[in-house]
């Protein structure tokens, strides 16, 4: 019986949560935990973490638990293939026994690739796309140890991959797989104070993004739906302080409950069009997931908004608007100014074309052999293959909004190239208050020195 013409998602899915350890001074964990896993030899994962004396540290704690380490470290944002079928071969190579990926979404996601790789013996990470495409669960163990307030992969059967060998690339797609739920995940706040405060706003937009995503979406899991509300919440409290003073422990631990409970949230709630959009322009330039997500927030609310009014007037409360004297359209309206301000808070840039000073490297066949960089703008021709490529996304299902590809070119097109303003009543954009943004837009696939290290105790 086919039952999607009746009702969609008839049949929904709860995907396991790892076991995870939450704290200052969890990752101190992370080697006794591994040795009592009965690991001898793990391989670190990872972009280097440059600067923070993370991974050296996590390399110490590991060996002094008697578990001897090999180190991956040229992870890339938005990871490609290359580096999935590198960490496998280092894994393979060094005769490892376990997996430890340390940062952000980037690390966690090529690790669990490459442990789907490791279980499948070495076949090509691009053969796993989509639902649970994994033919065997015996995977190596995987200890997440998490530095950023974003992705929550080190906790989803998620991760995204980007595609640059196949007949198929560039092509950034998606893994929804019972077997790369990770074995442990960790996180640490301590670690996240770490982080650049640009790299801190995308990651806090991306996990905005979960949150509004899963609460809007057609899936509406009663026991996720809430829980990302509370992550939106969280988010709207508290980036801005996270970003502009990541000393501020208490903003942090926030902010990364907000990361880690909007993962668990999509997990059973799933996403929608702005990863899909998201996704889409990361095929054709190499720019920060979370902070595509930033410049698509109010775009995407603003194309949903009729689709789901009632959700984004609750959002508008869990921002902090007092809508008690609005409609539900108002309230809406005002969801969208809220998350304008925020992320132009932040110093989210208005659009893609604005993204001036990241490498945007551009992807496509034979990219990577030129490597040449290239300004973020799109013809009509690129336009359409990006609006394709969000059609056939692996979240677009779950947008409660149908999405064609005129309203994904148009969606595309106002990202790219106009201001971020709210267009459901033609109101302009309010101020920034915050003073001096960070600088947006640079490199961030290991961190810099900030000559902070890591610092045991809560600032
Ligand atoms: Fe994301």
């Amino acid at each position: 019986m086919d039952l999607s013409r009746v009702l969609e998602f008839p049949v929904k899915e709860f995907f396991k949560q790892p076991r995870s350890l939450f704290g200052a001074g969890a990752y101190e964990s992370a080697g006794p935990e591994a040795a009592a896993m009965g690991l001898k030899h793990v391989l670190f994962v990872t972009s280097g973490l440059r600067g923070t004396g993370i991974v050296d540290e996590c390399k110490t704690n590991f060996e002094n638990a008697g578990v001897s380490v090999s180190i991956y470290d040229k992870v890339e944002s938005n990871p490609k293939d290359y580096n999935v079928m590198d960490a496998y071969k280092a894994f393979s190579d060094g005769g490892c026994d376990g997996f430890v990926s340390i940062g952000g979404g980037s690390s966690h996601d090529a690790t669990k690739g490459a442990r789907v790789v490791a279980a499948h013996d070495g076949r090509n990470v691009n053969e796993f796309q989509e639902v649970n495409a994994s033919e065997t669960l015996d995977n190596p163990a995987h200890i997440a140890i998490n530095t950023t307030v974003g992705t929550g992969s080190e906790t989803t059967p998620a991760y995204v991959i980007t595609d640059l060998s196949s007949p198929d690339a560039p092509h950034k797609w998606v893994g929804f797989d019972r077997a790369a739920i990770t074995t442990l995940a960790i996180n640490d706040p301590v670690l996240c104070m770490t982080q650049p405060p640009e790299y801190i706003a995308y990651t806090g937009f991306d996990t905005m993004a979960h949150g509004s995503e899963c609460y809007v979406g057609r899936v509406q899991h009663p026991s996720t739906t809430p829980v990302a509300l509370s992550a939106i919440k969280l988010v709207q409290e508290n980036l801005r302080e996270a970003t502009y003073n990541p000393n501020n422990y208490q903003a942090m631990e926030n902010m990364v409950w907000a990361q880690y409970m909007a993962a668990q949230a999509f997990s059973t709630g799933l996403l929608g069009i702005l990863h899909s959009l998201s996704h889409a322009v990361c095929a054709y330039y190499d720019i920060h997931h979370g902070l595509n997500n930033g410049i698509g927030l109010p775009r995407v609310w603003t194309y949903n908004q009729p689709a789901a009014p009632d959700k984004y007037a609750d959002i508008a409360v869990a921002m902090g608007v007092d809508t008690r004297n609005m409609t539900t359209y108002q309230a809406a309206d005002a969801a969208i100014d809220e998350v304008i301000r925020l992320v132009q808070d932040c110093g989210c840039p208005d659009n893609w074309s604005q993204v001036a000073e990241y490498p945007m490297t551009r992807m496509g066949a034979g990219w990577y052999e030129g490597k040449t960089n290239a300004a973020i703008e799109s013809d009509d021709d690129e336009l359409q293959k990006m609006a394709e490529h969000m059609m056939g996304d692996l979240c677009t299902p779950g947008n409660p909004r149908d999405l064609t590809v005129e309203g994904a070119k148009e969606i595309l097109r106002d990202c790219m190239y106009d201001p971020m303003v709210r267009k459901t009543s033609g109101e302009g954009y309010r101020q920034n208050i915050w003073g001096a943004a960070p600088q947006m837009g640079r490199q961030v696939q290991g961190y810099e020195a900030r000559g902070n290290g890591v610092s045991r105790q809560p600032a």
